[in-house]
């Protein structure tokens, strides 16, 4: 049986996870890959404590992984942009299979690597990028191949999904964020997650892969969950709706959606109820209609089991000397479609929204007639009587689909109202009918 030898770079949480999980069931892995997959270098800024090395060479410099000969696979797992982008088209040059966990190297720099790659006729692989241990790039590139996808999706940061799923017992965003940090699910700087950057990259990832399109992270709408608040929480739960943080990504006439932002979802929704660090990927397609993935997005070794699904791909294709596999974006680089990524003002969306408005009549009649001269029509209307003070109460409505252009206008006008005190308050809704 061939030998395929495996180089790691990065031995952290998924590099320590990785090494041992391919330890651990060796066995039964090289059952299924037909070959035999052997770790043979490992490099990183300093060891790491939970694996035990044995005879397998380890270095301080990454690249002595790319430059090492006897290495087919050089697995990618130390994050980041540039260096992970130097050192991933260094290992195409130099003739070998890459396998990565880095979606932020693949949302940005995907379209250059393939390239390379394809140049090369080497694989590049990056299924654990997308939801962690979730195989929904596989299922969308492989199990779904019948099928036209038409949107996808998705709760795909677990620290996001975690501080919304504790805001809903009434917790406040800073003080389920200092918590998230304590329990290692957040990072020191928690911008990329809590600003919705990492779920960016990953629906531009599943976008590509789903609609076959080029990568465009540059062009998603990406909003956080910072300005979340437990009082919208609360009354979206009233409404019947829960607030997730999801990307969205949805085929239309002349190009895609792209967007990561708080959305109320219907709370009897399977999607509504994906609590904690989980993650979740809905998509549908015009045969199957809806599927939906569900499980670990992170941790070491639910990361690994992705990580480890590519690299018995790529030792399965290696091993029968072939490098034929699945196209990168799922569809061959031909077929891909130069779809643009519509500005945000061109969503359609249902919305939430909220107002402190003067008490006295006529006032909910002002604000029908804006939204009815913006096309807008109201689903429900909740005013807070028990909250009134200093005279004025708050207004909360759930509207009908509109597009978001006429919403700004309309919102516009709302607070140029001398009856509206303060910004409107927005949160988009879906309810993927
Ligand atoms: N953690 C997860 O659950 C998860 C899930 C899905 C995908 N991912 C992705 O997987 C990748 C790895 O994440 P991780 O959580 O394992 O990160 P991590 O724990 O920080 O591990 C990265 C490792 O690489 C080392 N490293 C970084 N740059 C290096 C360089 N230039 N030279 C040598 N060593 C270097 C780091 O050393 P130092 O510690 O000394 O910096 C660290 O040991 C990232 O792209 C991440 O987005 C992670």
């Amino acid at each position: 049986m061939k030998d395929v030898r495996v180089g790691i770079c990065g031995l952290g949480t998924v590099g320590g996870g990785t090494f041992n999980v391919l330890n651990r069931n060796a066995s039964l892995i090289e059952g299924r890959a037909g070959c035999t997959i052997r770790i043979g270098r490992v490099a990183s800024r300093r060891q790491n404590d939970r694996i035990e090395l044995g005879d397998i060479p380890f270095s301080n410099d990454i690249f002595d992984v790319v430059n090492d000969p006897d290495i087919d696979v050089v697995v990618e797992l130390i994050g980041g942009y540039d260096v992970a982008r130097e050192l991933v088209l260094a290992a195409i040059e130099n003739g070998k299979h890459v396998v990565t966990a880095n979606k932020a190297l693949i949302a940005v720099h995907g379209n250059e690597i393939f390239e390379a790659a394809e140049k090369k006729g080497v694989i590049v692989a990056y299924e654990a990028g997308v939801a962690g241990g979730i195989p929904v790039i596989k299922a969308i590139r492989e199990g779904l191949v019948a099928n036209r996808i038409d949107w996808i999706a998705g709760i795909i940061n677990g620290t996001g999904n975690f501080i919304l799923t504790e805001m809903n017992a009434g917790r406040e965003f800073s003080d389920v964020l200092k918590q998230a940090q304590e329990l290692g699910y957040a990072e020191a700087d928690p911008t990329f997650d809590v600003e919705g950057i990492d779920a960016a990259h990953k629906l531009t990832i599943l976008a590509s892969a789903g609609f076959g399109v080029p990568l465009q992270f540059e062009r998603a709408y990406t909003e956080g969950i910072s300005k979340v608040t437990p009082y919208d929480i609360k009354h979206a739960e009233m409404l019947g709706y829960r607030i997730k943080h999801l990307g969205i990504a949805r085929r239309r006439e002349g190009g895609i959606e792209l967007r990561v932002h708080p959305t109320l979802v219907p709370k009897e929704l399977l999607i509504a109820q994906v609590d904690g660090v989980l993650n979740a990927v809905l998509v549908d397609g015009d045969a199957v209609g809806q599927t939906m993935y569900y499980g670990a997005g992170a941790g070491d070794e639910a990361t690994a089991s992705a990580v480890i699904a590519d690299i018995v791909d790529v030792a399965r294709a290696v091993s029968h000397g072939s490098t034929q596999r699945v196209p990168y974006l799922g569809f061959e680089p031909s077929a891909l479609e130069d779809l643009p990524v519509l500005p945000v003002e061109d969503i359609y969306s249902a919305y939430y929204l909220r107002m402190q408005a003067e008490d006295h009549p006529g006032v909910l009649a002002k604000i029908s007639s804006v939204l009815s001269e913006h096309g807008i029509n109201i689903e429900s209307v909740v005013q807070k009587e028990s909250e009134l003070s200093n005279g004025k109460i708050p207004v909360i409505m759930l509207t009908h689909t509109v597009q978001e252009r006429q919403m700004n206008q309309a919102i516009a006008e709302l607070e140029a109202l001398a009856d509206i005190d303060g910004p409107v308050v927005r949160i988009r809704a879906e309810n993927f009918s």
